[in-house]
């Protein structure tokens, strides 16, 4: 693939989702990004295939597709564009965003080295390290979601810092250009999954960070209807893991990718509206006689709420909280919204809501859960883009019925 000429515009997150970092050639001149649904892109005659090939080795680009595996031009547009939108030199797409951030770690995993996570992280991406990388001999540790816990684990042979911000289901704001410092002193690569913020609120690139995962299932396709993950950082960086990318092939499908590149269009727009009822959400929550504790990083009450208000533009609309009572109240609640879907998820059209101990964490044991924080009253919201003052009336009436 080759490689994109530095940044040519200044433009913000509107004008990116929608325009990329320049005009793009369409077939047809269609204005929409076109959905060219091939496995296999054919050459005209022996010679042509010889000079593809022949350029290949040389490195040089004489046309790009050739197989689907090793690229499309609905999906390559969209990771032009996703790129642009992070301010990264080059985005490679997954099929999930799980498969994002195994692919990334497996990619830039060593043998008999040590990676660090935070013990509040997304679900999936905790059990892939704590059950699946020591079978790969690499030696994990959880820590608190600081950069100080970080510090204090770095061992030798540590390679990998890979953490959420914020996390999930915590709303963790880690300090990011600390964690760099950390990272530079001992030699780590760092990954930071900033799903929950979107580079709308928090550009970890900026701030000296290697590698930056999103869900793009969450707020970058932002209307709950497709699955995709994206990986992004500099050129070079990243030519592993296109290499794993062609390999193994879990990049989405050119349908999803034409969705996935639709959601982009209103990306400024859709964050501007969560960034805003998420505040006023969390404000009500928080004043609520029937709620016991919120976190939300832009309340003062949150305990990285300085670090937030340096790093972020906006705190997006996800927003954990505890119900007064347990586990009867809080169903009482959830059982009674009518606007809120239950189900897992964030960053779509549609407002959710979840009882983590019922859903997410229902499998582990009592004690593990209990361990990490999930107890039975605890409930994760993600607002969609309902009209915030429908959304403040439903949880207010469903808080009522308690
Ligand atoms: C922070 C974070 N990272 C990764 C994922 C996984 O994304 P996907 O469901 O697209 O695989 C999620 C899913 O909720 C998430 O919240």
């Amino acid at each position: 693939m080759p490689k994109p000429a530095k940044r040519k515009h200044d433009w913000k997150h509107a004008t990116l989702g929608i325009h990329g970092d320049g005009r793009m050639k369409h077939a047809h001149f269609a204005v929409s990004t076109p959905i060219v649904q091939t496995s296999n892109y054919y050459f005209e005659n022996t010679s042509d295939v010889y000079e593809f090939m022949k350029a290949k080795q040389e490195g040089r680009t004489i046309r790009e597709h050739e197989y689907g595996r090793y690229g499309n031009p609905t999906q390559q547009e969209c990771e032009r564009k996703l790129a642009a939108v992070e301010g990264a030199e080059r985005a490679l797409l997954f099929s999930t965003g799980m498969s994002a951030v195994i692919l990334t770690l497996m990619t830039y995993m060593q043998p008999k080295s040590h990676i660090i996570f935070t013990s509040d992280c997304y679900r999936q991406t905790r059990d892939f390290a704590t059950n699946m990388l020591s079978r790969f001999g690499v030696e994990v540790s959880l820590v608190d979601p600081t950069a100080v816990a970080i510090e204090k684990a770095i061992r030798p042979n540590t390679h990998v810092i890979f953490t959420e911000s914020p996390t999930n289901p915590y709303l963790r704001v880690l300090d990011l250009p600390a964690i760099v410092k950390v990272a530079k002193r001992h030699q780590a690569l760092t990954i930071i999954d900033a799903t929950l913020a979107t580079p709308y609120n928090i550009k970890p690139l900026d701030m000296g960070i290697d590698i930056v995962i999103h869900s793009a299932t969450k707020y970058f396709g932002g209307h709950n209807d497709l699955l995709a993950g994206v990986t992004l950082g500099k050129h070079d960086l990243l030519n592993d893991l296109y290499c794993m990318q062609r390999m193994i092939g879990a990049m989405p499908g050119p349908f999803t990718c034409f969705l996935l590149e639709r959601g982009l269009k209103t990306f400024g727009l859709r964050m501007k509206q969560h960034n805003g009822s998420g505040l006023a959400v969390a404000r009500m929550l928080e004043s609520h006689p029937k709620i016991e504790k919120v976190w939300y990083p832009a309340l003062a009450s949150h305990p990285d709420h300085a670090i937030a208000k340096k790093q972020m533009k906006g705190f997006g609309s996800v927003i954990t909280f505890l119900v007064k009572g347990g586990d009867r109240e809080t169903r009482k609640f959830i059982d009674s919204l009518e606007l809120f879907l239950i189900t897992p998820s964030l960053g779509g059209s549609e407002s959710l809501v979840t009882q983590m101990s019922m859903m997410s964490f229902f499998d582990y044991t009592e004690e593990y859960r209990l361990n990490i924080g999930i107890v039975d009253n605890l409930v994760r919201i993600a607002l969609g883009l309902e009209d915030v003052e429908d959304l403040i009336t439903d949880l207010e009436q469903a808080l009522d019925r308690i």
